[in-house]
């Protein structure tokens, strides 16, 4: 039986649903000699800021029960170097490549893009509005020039006022695929997903880490050096397939669904919940070949299931 496994957001054709996430898959070339990666149907490249970073403080990674926190800290080269190295390999695999973008402040967030504008291969970016190891609460940096002087530092996603500010001002600097990265520690995850599309955003990814704490009993200190750390893995894939739901049934644009998806029976979730695409994240430090696996999963579900196009999978919740 033919598949058509095709999925359109903003600009981009991804032939598969079954896209690697931020962060956990370096920039692909760590993969190569393990998966034929033209077979994934995209990668979401480690976030990139306009100057380098060299990260948070040791230890950046404990186990947890069903899952891992991390604290790594957004470690990366810098756009330039991107360009310079990490670009070229990228754009020669052949498949919808996705920078995702951070900046740590509105101005900055464009900089990078307008930088990125200027090359080949890139067919879009993820905006990381999410990412809970950088000076969440303690930087001002984090407050855009907009926002009102005086108040608390915050994230991005976690004011709908700012993505908005921030996902409008990137969509005056690029027609290319625009994808908004929300996190889940918010109240109304509708709100946020409704501001990032006004704003002109062609999807929106959920979801970004849980932030969390690990504490060490006999020192009494947290374990991560960053004291706390974003909770990923199959221990939050329950809660990633509700938000994914609940932003489903508030917007129309395409919903990238993220959060502990190891095999496709998790992925198949999530497409019921109304993701259009699925993220494979932590799964990838556990099983290399998870990605592979679980687009092949997918496959097998649909022909056993006699269903030709993943689209009728989507958001076929019944309740
Ligand atoms: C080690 C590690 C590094 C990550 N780095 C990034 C990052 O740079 N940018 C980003 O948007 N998300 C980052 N994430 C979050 C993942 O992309 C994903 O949203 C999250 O882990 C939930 O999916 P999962 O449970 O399948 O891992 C990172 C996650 C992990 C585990």
């Amino acid at each position: 039986m033919g598949l058509n496994l095709k999925t359109v957001i903003g600009k981009t054709t991804f032939k598969n649903p079954v896209l690697v996430a931020s962060g956990t898959f370096g920039h692909a070339k760590e993969f190569e000699k393990i998966i034929d990666l033209k077979k994934l149907g995209g990668i979401v490249t480690k976030t990139i800021t306009l100057k380098p970073r060299l990260g948070n403080p040791p230890p950046r990674i404990v186990e947890t029960p069903a899952g891992m926190l991390n604290a790594i800290g957004l470690q990366n080269p810098g756009v330039e170097k991107f360009i310079e190295e990490k670009l070229p390999y990228l754009k020669k695999i052949g498949i919808p490549i996705i920078v995702s973008v951070m900046g740590y402040s509105v101005e900055e967030f464009i900089e990078v893009v307008k930088r990125l504008e200027q090359e080949s291969g890139v067919d879009g970016y993820e905006l990381n509005l999410s990412c809970p190891n950088v000076g969440y609460g303690v930087r001002p940096l984090w407050i855009t020039d907009s926002y009102p002087q005086g108040s608390d530092p915050k994230m991005f996603a976690h004011d709908s006022t700012l993505i908005e500010t921030v996902v409008s001002a990137v969509r005056k600097v690029t027609t290319r695929t625009l994808i908004a990265k929300l996190g889940p520690d918010v109240s109304d995850i509708g709100a946020m997903a409704l501001a990032a599309e006004r704003a002109g955003a062609d999807g929106i990814s959920l979801i970004n880490t849980f932030i969390a704490m690990v504490v060490d009993v006999k020192t009494k200190k947290p374990v991560l050096g960053n004291k706390t750390g974003g909770l990923s893995g199959p221990c939050v894939r329950p809660i990633a397939v509700r938000l994914v739901w609940e932003v489903y049934k508030k917007v129309k644009i395409p919903i990238l669904g993220i959060g502990g998806i190891m095999k496709a029976h998790d992925a198949l979730e999530f497409f019921i919940a109304g993701a259009s695409v699925i993220q494979v994240g932590t799964a990838n430090f556990m099983n290399p070949r998870a990605s592979i696996e679980i687009l092949d999963g997918l496959k097998s579900f649909m022909r056993t299931e006699k269903i030709s196009n993943l689209k009728n999978i989507v958001g076929s919740l019944k309740t």
